[in-house]
């Protein structure tokens, strides 16, 4: 049987530059070589695409762009159903490839741009494809769509850099503290403030604008955030739900991943029915955003036992022992065989 070759992309011009580059190390460790064989290709923070055959262990520590012995400027051919990588140099050559597996977070890689790129060029993709990515990561429009079909969204509005501080103000007070102020699109919680009084706003909100061109005041939402891995194109599976038990302020980038004073309770610790609840709602969720492939579902789980919609993660975290991985691993399904069937999945018309 000859193998697959996957086009892995890792880092990009995004700050979770540093978390995409973890989640590629555990996927590139992880792919079987009987299966498969790897291009591996590093966007640097910059955006400069580089084929890279190096050791592993220095995507994983971040010095894999140092040597330029084992780096290549490179490019995806663009020409329709050609499948190739174009690595220069003196000797240009081409590799085809079989799928092309982004891991890569937030802006310039889970946001519809290289998703885009893969669809123009004919290229089979992991995950979802330029809509349903571009609408996850703008946390606004994928609010508007949600409520649409009638699922509860936090009570919020959006504001732009031109709208004066006096509106944005005015909204506040009219939500109540605390409130969330949030870059419309970003992850890791980059830009993202807990407003707990009036005179936290201002600096909140210059925060949230340094990461967007709008941003978002949301009301806060009691309770807690549960998550639901889902898996497929047109078959659904969930994973099971796991639930965030945050001890103090909010789950911010710091928390993310050093867990410091929070916890992952996967399962998460409310009733079987709840659970199946949250599971249907997400994958309501993610059929209402177009999404393929893979994703995590975030929603808050409130005591009156209400599931609010929070955001959906086109490519949440993917080392071993991130959240998805561990749903899914709930299930019976080992990060192997996880990343067996994201392939086969991607490579399905
Ligand atoms: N409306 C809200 N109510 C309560 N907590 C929130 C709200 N919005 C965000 N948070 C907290 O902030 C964290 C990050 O916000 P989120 O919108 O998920 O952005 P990111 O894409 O950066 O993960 C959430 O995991 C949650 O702890
Ligand atoms: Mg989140």
């Amino acid at each position: 049987m000859s193998k697959t070759v996957v086009a892995v992309l890792f880092g990009g011009c995004s700050t979770e530059y540093e978390v995409s580059l973890q989640s590629a190390y555990a996927v590139l460790t992880h792919l079987d070589a009987r299966r498969y064989s790897v291009l591996t290709v590093g966007i640097t923070r910059q955006g400069e695409w580089l084929y890279y055959n190096g050791a592993l262990e220095k995507i994983q520590d971040g010095t894999w762009c140092e040597d330029p012995l084992f780096c290549n400027s490179c490019a995806l051919s663009p020409d329709k159903g050609k499948r190739e990588l174009i690595v220069f140099g003196d000797h240009q050559m081409c590799f085809p490839f079989d799928v092309l597996f982004p891991v890569l977070h937030g802006k310039n890689g889970e946001d519809g741009t290289v998703q885009g790129l893969a669809e123009l060029a004919g290229i089979p993709l992991v995950g979802c494809g330029t809509l349903a990515s571009s609408l996850c990561m703008d946390k606004a429009r994928a609010h508007t769509l949600a409520r649409a079909v009638g699922i509860e969204v936090p009570m919020g509005m959006v504001f732009e850099r031109e709208d004066a501080f006096s509106k944005i103000e005015q909204e506040a007070e009219k939500i109540g503290w605390p409130l969330f102020v949030k870059p419309v699109r970003a992850g890791s919680s980059f830009g993202i403030t807990r407003v707990e009084e009036k005179k936290q706003l201002k600096q909140a909100v210059q925060n949230a604008f340094e990461h967007d061109d709008q941003i978002l005041l949301e009301q806060a939402v009691d309770g807690f955030e549960v998550g639901c891995a889902v898996l497929g194109n047109h078959t659904l599976t969930v994973g099971l739900v796991d639930e965030i038990e945050l001890s103090a302020g909010f789950f911010d980038y710091e928390e993310k991943y050093t867990l410091k004073s929070s916890k992952i309770h996967c399962p998460a610790r409310i009733s079987a029915q709840d659970a199946i609840r949250v599971q249907e709602t997400a994958k309501i969720l993610y059929r209402t955003m177009g999404c393929r492939g893979f994703a995590r579902v975030d929603l808050f789980f409130t005591p009156d036992r209400r599931i609010v919609f929070n955001e959906i993660n086109t490519i949440p975290g993917f080392t071993s022992h991130s959240r998805y991985p561990n749903m899914m691993r709930g299930i019976g399904l080992n990060f192997d065989e996880l990343l067996e069937k994201l392939v086969d999945l991607g490579l399905e018309e």
